[in-house]
């Protein structure tokens, strides 16, 4: 079975177990599955033809059409499937169109990360492609639903972190990391179209230094005060890039964005650098983890949400070797997993 999400384990019971349930009530939903893994085999497979999953895909289509006021669990999940599908093999430029259709949804339904059941499961399943395609957007665009949407309504943002951390969820705090790149990518191209376009939105050079001065404690901060299971297990000094186990599922991916919005950030703001000598202020050393992290935990569910972070982290080491192994990690991410990824 096919599955993706931010943490393996809930994505494992989301695409495994809780939506082919729903799906025995939900004809559009049993059909947006089916054609979720049959599309998943054929690029595993490398099929010449994609005729059944295009079918599948049609057939969902159909049935989702009629009833437009299905304000419910099940239309949401449908989509969030269908759109994953459409990001599976999509060019990434046509990514932004697949997520726009989910990113209303939500917005119209008022579905956030914090909605519950299976519809707080399918958002952070659609967050994490959100934050995904503006990380491949180099710095120019946000997410589509922006991430004050993600909170209950009118939640301060200073409260965001309590939000996450009271769950008690290992699961939840490792989504507060996607919340954190997604405000990132928000403030990064508030600035750039400050700058280049000359948007009115307030983010003048004072402005752009404290929110991002900010940010960036805050995501110290995740990493400094993060639940027990999120920290690695094992770690190696190893040449070119350390070797970094993680027993938790919810660790992996949530430690790669931790580094790759760490990048984003320095790289926006090189005074983040400060006089500091910890590694932390360190572009390659953020970089080397990120791929450390790939090469060391082959996980299938997990791998899928490792490319961008790989990507950005590949742009910026220089030597050859170091290249070449990045290059390969994505192809057998993409061998592994059906993605498009090169
Ligand atoms: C970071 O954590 C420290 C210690 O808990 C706290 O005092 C500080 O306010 C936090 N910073 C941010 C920006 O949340």
């Amino acid at each position: 079975m096919w599955h993706r999400g931010l943490t393996c384990l809930t994505a494992i019971a989301l695409f495994g177990i809780q939506l082919p349930i729903l799906a025995r009530e939900s004809p559009p939903l049993l059909y947006a599955i089916l054609a979720i893994g049959a599309r998943q085999l054929e690029r595993k497979e490398k099929a010449q033809s994609s005729f059944d999953s295009l079918e599948l895909y049609e057939g969902a289509i159909r049935l989702l059409t009629p009833p437009l006021q299905a304000r419910d669990t099940y239309f949401i999940a449908a989509c969030v499937v269908l759109c994953c599908l459409e990001m599976f093999s999509a060019s990434t430029q046509d990514w932004r169109h697949h997520l726009e259709g989910c990113a209303a949804v939500f917005d119209a339904f008022r579905v956030n990360g914090f909605s519950g059941g299976v519809s707080q499961a399918v958002f952070w399943c659609y967050a994490l492609m959100d934050v995904c395609g503006a990380l491949i957007s180099d710095g120019t665009e946000r997410t589509l639903l922006e991430p004050a949407k993600w909170l209950p309504n009118k939640t301060p943002e200073n409260l965001a972190e309590t939000l996450f951390r009271s769950t008690g969820s290992p699961d939840m705090y490792a989504n507060y990391a996607v919340y954190l790149c997604a405000k990132a990518c928000e403030l990064i191209s508030d600035r750039s179209r400050y700058v280049k376009l000359g948007e009115e939105n307030g983010c003048d050079f004072p402005v752009f230094q404290d929110r991002s001065a900010k940010l960036w404690e805050k995501l110290s901060n995740w990493s400094l005060y993060c639940p027990k299971e999120l920290p690695s297990v094992y770690s190696t000094v190893s040449n070119p890039f350390p070797h970094i186990f993680f027993a938790h599922w919810a660790a992996m991916s949530s430690n790669q964005l931790y580094h790759t919005t760490s990048i984003l950030l320095l790289a926006a703001n090189p005074k983040l650098k400060g006089a500091g000598l910890s590694p932390t202020t360190s572009f390659i050393w953020h970089a080397k983890i990120i791929c450390g992290i790939s090469l060391a935990n082959p996980h299938e569910g997990c791998l899928n949400n490792a490319i961008q972070p790989s990507w950005i982290a590949g742009r910026l080491l220089s030597h050859s070797s170091e290249q070449a192994l990045v290059v390969k990690t994505i192809r057998h991410i993409e061998a592994l997993t059906g993605w498009t990824a090169c």
